[in-house]
C-alpha cells in the first residue's frame, strides 16, 4: 500500500513537472541577455559604426614561444545591446560613470506583449497591460528591472528587419512597437523601477516623435535598456537582472552585457521553483500517507 501510494505520487509529480510550461528558471541559472559585438551589431544611423582594428596577433618576438593578440575598438554608444544613461535626453541628469552601482541590479520581471505585436507592428503598450502582468503575477517589485518582449529577438540583426523597413538608412519609415505615454507614466508614479529594457532599438514606438519613454524614464533616473536579447528564455519574474553597463566617464550611455540570474535569494525570496516545490509536497504526503514506511523510496 504504502509503496503503491509512493509510486502514484512519485509518478503524478514527474508527469507534473515534465509536462508544465517553464515558469521558472533552475536556481543558480544565468542567462546572457547580450549581443555580440562586432561588425553586424545594428546603430541608429549617423552613428559611428563597430570599428575592430587588429593591431597585433602574433608571437611577442622572434624565437618567442608566447602568442600575443591586442585590438583597437572604436564604436557609437549607442549600438547593439546597451543602456541610455538619464543624461541621453534629459540635461544635468546622470552621465554613465555617474550612476551608482546599486542602480544597475535589481529583480527582472518580463511583461510578453508579442501576441499584440504580431497583429500591430505600432503596438504600444498600455498601462492595462501591466495591470493584467500584476493580477497575474503579483505586484512589480521595488527596483524592478521591466523587460518588455515584443516578439521581436529573432530580426536581430537584420536592419531591414530591426527597423521593419526596406530603408533602414532612413528613420522616418521605422515600424516597430513601444510603449505609450499612459504606460511609462503610471510605471513611474506608482512603481519604483531601476531599468526597461526592450528588444528593439527604442522603448518609444517609432512613431512617436514626442519620446514620451526617453523623457519620462530617463527625467526619472530609469535606466533604458535597447536591444536585449533572449528575453525568450526568461519566466515572467523570478530572477535578478545586472547591468554591466562600461563605466564610460561623461557618457550618454554605452554598451553593456546584460545578465539574468536565477534563484529566490536574487529574486528576494519571492520565487521558489514550481518543480521544487512539488517535490516537496510528494514528499510530505508520501511520509504522511505511508508513515513510517513513507521513506522507503
Ligand atoms: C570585421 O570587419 C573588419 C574590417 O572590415 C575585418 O578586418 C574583420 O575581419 C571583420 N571581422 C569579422 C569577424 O568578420
Ligand atoms: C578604426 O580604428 C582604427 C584604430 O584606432 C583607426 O586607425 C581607423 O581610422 C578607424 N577607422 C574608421 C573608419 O574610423
Amino acid at each position: 500500500m504504502t509503496m503503491t501510494m509512493t509510486t502514484i505520487l512519485l509518478t503524478v509529480t514527474v508527469l507534473v513537472v515534465v509536462t508544465s510550461k517553464v515558469t521558472s528558471l533552475p536556481m543558480g541559472e544565468v542567462r546572457d541577455l547580450t549581443y555580440n559585438l562586432g561588425n553586424t551589431t545594428v546603430f541608429w544611423p549617423g552613428q559611428p559604426p563597430y570599428n575592430f582594428t587588429i593591431l597585433h596577433r602574433g608571437y611577442l618576438q622572434q624565437n618567442s614561444q608566447i602568442w600575443v593578440e591586442f585590438n583597437a575598438v572604436g564604436m557609437g554608444e549607442h549600438g547593439g545591446t546597451h543602456i541610455d544613461s538619464p543624461a541621453h535626453f534629459v540635461k544635468g541628469r546622470w552621465r554613465t560613470h555617474q550612476i551608482p552601482a546599486s542602480h544597475l541590479t535589481g529583480p527582472g520581471i518580463v511583461l510578453d506583449v508579442s501576441s499584440k505585436v504580431k497583429d500591430d507592428a505600432l503596438y504600444a503598450v498600455t498601462r492595462e497591460d501591466f495591470r493584467q502582468w500584476e493580477e497575474e503575477h503579483g505586484t512589480i517589485p521595488d527596483r524592478a528591472v521591466v523587460l518588455v518582449k515584443f516578439g521581436w529577438g529573432e530580426r536581430y540583426p537584420d536592419p531591414k528587419r530591426v527597423f521593419n523597413t526596406e530603408h533602414p538608412e532612413d528613420p522616418s519609415t521605422y515600424r516597430f512597437p513601444g510603449l505609450g505615454r499612459d504606460a511609462i507614466n503610471w510605471l513611474v508614479e506608482n512603481r519604483k523601477l531601476t531599468a526597461l529594457g526592450v528588444e528593439t532599438a527604442s522603448p518609444d514606438v517609432s512613431n512617436a516623435s514626442d519620446f514620451p519613454a526617453h523623457t519620462i524614464l530617463l527625467g526619472n533616473d530609469v535606466l533604458i535598456l535597447e536591444y536585449v536579447a533572449n528575453l525568450d528564455t526568461l519566466p515572467p519574474r523570478g530572477f535578478h537582472v545586472i547591468i554591466g553597463v562600461i563605466k564610460l566617464e561623461d557618457g550618454s550611455g554605452g554598451p553593456a552585457r546584460i545578465l539574468a540570474i536565477s534563484g529566490a535569494e536574487a529574486a528576494g525570496g519571492y520565487h521558489v521553483p514550481n518543480a521544487v516545490v512539488m517535490v516537496v509536497v510528494a514528499m510530505m504526503a508520501a511520509v504522511s500517507v505511508g508513515g513510517r514506511g513513507g521513506v522507503c523510496f
